[in-house]
C-alpha cells in the first residue's frame, strides 16, 4: 500500500525512481511522484492517476540528475486522489510559512495528524493538501529550519507521531542524504557500492542491487553514497539483519505475458515445487525455516487458530482439513481483522499461525502483537523475507513463490496452502500422529502436485471459451465442499476483484439453506466435485449440480478425469488430474484463477491493477 523508494548515487535520479517506481506499482496506483534534489534545490513531479501520467509529464518537463531523491506510488487513504494530494510534499505550507528545504513521503496513517494539524495552524503552517503525510513535511521543515540536521529532525518528529507509517526526506541544502524511518510500515535498504537505496520492497533496486537489510520496527536509517547508518528514534545504533535476495531482475519482469497475474499462475508448478523443496533432513525428518518454539512447547498444544485476510485466510481454511486430519488437534481459522476485537481465548497452549504473502498486512501484523501480548506462539508462513510478520513471529516457514506483483493473489495462494501442509505434517511428526514413513508418503504426494498443476495449466482451451461466454453474466456462484469449499470462495474472490463482477463462493451443503433461491437460468455455477472416496462426499455434490441443473442454471463442473457420474449433469466440464481430496485444491483453484484473469481481460480491465486494490494492506 504506497510504494517508496529513495536513492542516493551517480545515477540519473528521475530514471532511477520511475524504474523503482514502475516495478512497486502494483502497492497503490491513485497517483505517483518524485523529488530530485539537485544543487541547493529540489524539484518535484507529480500526477494522479497511473505512473504512465507522471511519465508523459516528466517528458515534457524534464527533472534534473540531481544527486538524492524519492519517489512514491499512491494508494490514496486521506484526501482524494488528485495532483495536489499526491506525494511527494514539499514543507512549505500554502502561505510559505513553512521550509522550503524539505520534501517528503509517507506510506502508512498517521492517526494524530489533526492535533499536531492544529498546532502548526497555531504557528501559522497551513498545509496545501488534505494528507496526513503535509502535516509531518510541515512539522519536519519547522525543525530543520530551527537548526535540527534532517536525520534528527525525523528522530523528534517520529516520537510524535501515532499510527503507522514509512517516511523518507529529502533536504535541499544536504544534497548527498536521503533520511527515511518505518513504524508498523515497510522499508528496506538496498546497498549498493557508491549509491544506496530505501524503498518498501527489494523489487524497487533488485535491478541495481541484490544485497539488502531489514529494517526493525521504530528504526530510521540515514543514506548517503558512502554508507547507510540505522538507528533507534532516540539516535542509538540499532542491529540490523542483511540478506541476499534470492531472486533476479527477470522474476520482477512479465517475460512476454500480458499480466504479471497470468505469468504468475503459470509459475505455480515451479512456485509449489520450490516451496517442497530442502523440508527434510538426512533421516527424512521435516524442519521449519526458523523456529524458536521448542519440540516441547509444540507439543503441549491445544488448540490452533489461522489468521490471514483474503486469499491468505481461504488457505487457512483448505489448511484446517489438513491440520486437524493429521494432528488432531483443534484448528480454528479466523480473518485477522476480527481477531483481536472479539477478545479470542488464546494462551500459551495456543499456536497461533499466520498467513501472509507480503509479511506486511496491518491486520494480520495487528493479530500476531494481541496473540503474543496473551502469550501465545505464533508460526508465519510467509513469501517475503525481510517482511515484518516473520521478524515479529517465533518460527516461520517461508513459500518460495518469489516475488507476486498481480495484485490478486496466485501462486501466493498455493504456495500457501503447501507451506500449512508442510506445517501439518510438522506438528504431526513432533506430537507422533504421523510418523515417518507416513510423512514421507504425504510429501510424496504432495512432491507430484507441480507435475499435475501443469496439466491443468496445459489444457485451459475450455477455461478460456467459458470466459467469453460469460463475459456478460452480471452474477456468478461458486459451490465446493470439504476443500473444496475454501476454493469456491476463492474463485468468487477472484472474480469480484478482477472482471467487477458479483460472485459469491457457497458450501454446497448449504445451498438446500438458501442460495438455492437465487438459482434460475441466467446464474452460471461452478462446482467444485471432490474426488470419489470412501465417504459420500462426492455423490452428495453431484447431488447438488443436479438440483442446480433442474432449476435451468448452467453448470460449471469441475471434477477429477474419469468421473463417469458429473458428465450427464455438466454443461461444461473442467478435469482436473487424479490426487487425493486434501490436495484437490491444489489444482482446483487454476481453472477458476484463469477464468478470472481472462474475464477481466476480455471485460478490458486492468488485470494487474485492479480498481481501488492494492497489494500489501498496511492500514487496518
Ligand atoms: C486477493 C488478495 C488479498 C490478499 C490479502 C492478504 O487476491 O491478494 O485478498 O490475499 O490482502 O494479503 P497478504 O497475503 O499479503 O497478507
Amino acid at each position: 500500500m504506497c510504494g517508496i523508494i529513495g536513492y542516493v548515487g551517480p545515477r540519473s535520479l528521475p530514471e532511477v525512481l520511475v524504474n523503482g517506481l514502475r516495478r512497486l506499482e502494483y502497492r497503490g496506483y491513485d497517483s505517483a511522484g518524485i523529488a530530485v534534489v539537485d544543487g541547493g534545490e529540489t524539484r518535484v513531479a507529480k500526477k494522479a492517476g497511473k505512473l504512465a501520467n507522471l511519465t508523459a509529464e516528466l517528458a515534457e518537463v524534464p527533472l534534473p540528475d540531481g544527486s538524492a531523491g524519492i519517489g512514491h506510488t499512491r494508494w490514496a487513504t486521506h484526501g482524494a486522489p488528485n495532483d495536489v494530494n499526491a506525494h511527494p510534499h514539499r514543507a512549505t505550507g500554502s502561505n510559505g510559512n513553512g521550509s522550503d528545504r524539505v520534501t517528503l513521503i509517507h506510506n502508512g496513517i498517521i492517526e494524530n495528524y489533526a492535533e499536531l494539524a492544529a498546532e502548526l495552524a497555531a504557528d501559522g503552517l497551513v498545509p496545501v493538501s488534505e494528507t496526513d503525510t503535509e502535516i509531518v513535511a510541515l512539522l519536519l521543515g519547522r525543525e530543520v529550519e530551527s537548526g535540527t540536521p534532517l536525520p534528527a529532525a525525523m528522530r523528534a518528529v517520529c516520537r510524535r507521531l501515532e499510527g503507522a507509517y514509512t517516511l523518507v526526506a529529502v533536504d535541499s541544502d544536504d544534497p548527498d542524504r536521503v533520511v527515511a524511518a518505518r513504524r508498523n510500515s515497510p522499508l528496506v535498504v538496498g546497498v549498493g557500492e557508491g549509491e544506496n537505496f530505501v524503498a518498501s520492497d527489494v523489487a524497487a533496486f533488485i535491478e541495481h542491487t541484490r544485497e539488502a537489510i531489514e529494517l526493525g520496527q521504530d528504526q530510521m536509517v540515514v543514506i548517503t553514497p558512502e554508507g547507510v547508518e540505522v538507528t533507534d528514534f532516540d539516535g542509538a545504533p540499532a542491529p540490523t539483519r542483511a540478506y541476499h535476495v534470492d531472486w533476479d531482475l527477470t522474476a520482477a519482469e512479465k517475460d512476454g505475458y500480458d499480466w504479471f497475474m497470468r505469468k504468475e499462475i503459470f509459475e505455480q508448478p515451479r512456485a509449489v515445487a520450490d516451496t517442497l523443496l530442502g523440508r527434510t533432513d538426512a533421516e527424512g525428518r521435516l524442519l521449519l525455516d526458523e523456529s524458536s518454539i521448542s519440540a516441547e512447547e509444540l507439543r503441549a498444544i491445544d488448540k490452533i487458530i489461522v489468521v490471514a485476510c483474503g486469499t491468505a485466510f481461504y488457505a487457512g481454511l483448505v489448511a484446517k482439513y489438513a491440520i486437524e486430519h493429521w494432528t488432531r488437534i483443534s484448528c480454528e481459522v479466523e480473518l485477522a481483522s476480527e481477531f483481536r476485537y472479539r477478545d479470542p481465548i488464546v494462551d500459551a497452549r495456543t499456536l497461533v499461525v499466520t498467513i501472509s504473502q507480503s509479511g506486511e498486512t496491518m491486520d494480520t501484523l495487528m493479530a500476531i502483537r494481541h496473540a503474543r501480548e496473551q502469550g501465545a506462539k505464533v508460526m508465519a508462513i510467509c513469501n517475503t523475507n525481510g517482511s515484518t510478520i516473520p521478524r515479529e513471529s517465533d518460527a516461520v516457514i517461508y513459500t518460495h513463490a518469489g516475488p507476486e506483483i498481480g495484485v490478486a493473489s496466485t501462486k501466493g495462494f498455493l504456495t500457501q496452502v503447501v507451506a500449512c501442509y508442510l506445517l501439518g505434517l510438522y506438528l504431526a511428526q513432533v506430537r507422533g500422529t504421523k510418523f515417518g514413513d507416513e510423512v514421507a508418503a504425504t510429501l510424496a504426494e504432495l512432491q507430484r502436485t507441480p507435475e499435475a498443476i501443469q496439466r491443468v495449466l496445459d489444457d485451459l482451451e475450455v477455461v478460456h471459451k467459458l470466459a467469453r461466454d460469460l463475459v456478460d453474466a452480471p452474477s456468478v456462484l461458486f459451490l465446493g465442499r470439504h476443500a473444496g469449499y475454501p476454493v469456491a470462495l476463492e474463485g468468487a474472490l477472484k472474480l469480484k476483484e478482477l472482471a467487477y463482477i458479483h460472485a459469491e463462493g457457497f458450501a454446497a451443503g448449504e445451498l438446500k439453506h438458501g442460495p438455492i433461491a437465487l438459482i434460475d437460468t441466467d446464474l452460471p455455477v461452478f462446482v467444485v466435485v471432490p474426488p470419489k472416496g470412501r465417504d459420500q462426499l462426492h455423490d452428495k455434490v453431484i447431488s447438488n449440480v443436479q438440483e442446480i441443473r433442474a432449476r435451468g442454471a448452467r453448470t460449471i463442473v469441475l471434477a477429477e478425469e474419469g468421473d463417469a457420474d458429473v458428465a450427464a449433469y455438466a454443461d461444461t466440464l473442467i478435469t482436473l488430474p487424479k490426487v487425493p481430496t486434501l490436495l484437490q485444491p491444489l489444482l482446483a483453484t487454476v481453472p477458476l484463477q484463469v477464468f478470472a484473469c481472462e474475464l477481466a481481460t476480455l471485460k478490458g480491465h486492468d488485470v494487474d491493477q485492479p480498481r481501488n486494490l492494492a497489494k500489501s494492506v498496511t492500514v487496518e
